[in-house]
């Protein structure tokens, strides 16, 4: 096997995006990515089953793509990685069985790794092809999307990453989309909420920041809650309709957002200051949200923190960042997963890479 610039095809299918990318040691070659969010839709949210089907259906033609794509054969590739997870179970099987298989047939070594640490790992990357670095260390990553909301302390990518806190309830992403449905507005609620929030005052309504208060933060100093914004947000829109007066979606919209980036960037920045890091690396599919990027900038500047956010395509799940974290772990010498691993949906940030 290359160890020096390994050829490598990485799986991910732990929610709902089926991803295969391939890379050559820290430069992207391609990154397919199939969603089934359509299919969500009418539910208003990831419904598992219905996902672990549609990976089912795009596996192969997203194997194919990327293959294409990045003009490599099967016989070519150094290595075959995949999530192992968290994620959803049933959706992980179908990455995990498909990788295994491929790895199987083409007498190639397989890397299980940790989706988390993989959405760190897509720092290595330049997206748009050119040569990827490694990442900076140490590092605090905030990951959010509609699955996930933790922090991270990053020392090594490939051997020490220290989970901070996560959310104790709802995902921010999963926020974003259940108070979008409050407001009538369709899934997913993120980029609705983006939207609807440009025209409002952020300011009109103070919403509640989740464990932010003295008492909370004393044991949960880096953990989210989200779900008594969601319900006050609910609350509060119920209130206004039930006195027949018109529901400012706009402000609510802008308040909402507000109260969400606000816990969101001022429990990253103290785990940066607490930690003496400065930086702070930001990974997810809530990284879309305008707002979150500008009072992250603006928060990291006036610390002195180092702020960088992978190109969009490369903070949504996929499978490129699962290649990019097998290519460093290659890289490290660390040696390919036994075939015995399986999905691990709660897998821990501390297990980098399943064995
Ligand atoms: O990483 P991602 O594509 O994958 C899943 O978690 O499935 O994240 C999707 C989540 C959804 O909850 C969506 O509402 C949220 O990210 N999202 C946003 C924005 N764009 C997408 N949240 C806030 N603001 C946005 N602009
Ligand atoms: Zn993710």
């Amino acid at each position: 096997m290359n160890r020096t610039e390994p050829l490598v095809l990485g799986i991910e299918t732990s929610c709902d995006e089926t991803g295969v990318g391939i890379v050559r040691g820290t430069r992207l070659l391609s990154n397919t990515i199939a969603s089934s969010m359509d299919e969500h839709a009418r539910y208003g949210g990831v419904v598992p089953e219905v996902a672990a089907r549609a990976h089912l259906e795009a596996m192969g033609p997203a194997i194919e793509a990327a293959l294409a794509e990045a003009s490599v054969t099967p016989a070519e590739l150094d290595a075959i990685a995949v999530t192992s997870g968290p994620g959803l179970a049933g959706a992980l099987m179908v990455g995990v069985g498909a990788a295994k298989a491929f790895a199987v047939a083409l007498g190639k070594p397989l890397y299980a790794v940790n989706h988390l640490v993989g959405h760190v790992g897509a720092d290595v990357l330049d997206a748009t092809g050119g040569p990827g670095h490694p990442v900076e260390v140490p590092t605090i990553a905030l990951l959010v999307s509609g699955g996930h909301t933790s922090l991270l302390h990053v020392r090594d990518l490939t051997s020490d990453v220290e989970l901070l806190g996560e959310t104790i309830d709802d995902a921010a992403g999963e926020a974003f989309d259940k108070v979008a449905r409050i407001l009538g507005l369709p899934y997913p609620g993120g980029p609705q909420i983006d939207r609807a929030a440009a025209g409002g005052d952020p300011n009109a309504i103070r919403f509640p920041r989740g464990l932010s208060l003295p008492k909370d933060l004393a044991k949960h100093r880096y953990d989210f809650s989200f779900s008594g914004l969601k319900t006050a947000v609910a609350r509060w829109v119920e209130q206004r309709t039930d006195a027949g007066e018109p529901v400012p979606t706009a402000d609510v919209a802008a308040s909402f957002r507000e109260a969400v980036v606000d816990v969101l960037v001022t429990k990253a920045v103290n785990a940066c200051l607490d930690r003496g890091v400065p930086r702070l690396l930001l990974g997810g599919g809530v990284i879309a949200n305008a707002r979150l990027r500008e009072v992250a900038a603006e928060r990291c500047a006036a610390a002195g923190i180092a702020l960088r956010i992978p190109a969009l395509s490369l903070c949504t799940d996929n499978g490129a960042m699962i290649a990019a974290l097998a290519a460093q772990l290659i890289m490290a010498g660390h040696e390919p997963s036994t075939l015995d691993f399986g999905a691990d949906s709660t897998l821990p940030v501390t297990d980098i890479q399943v064995r």
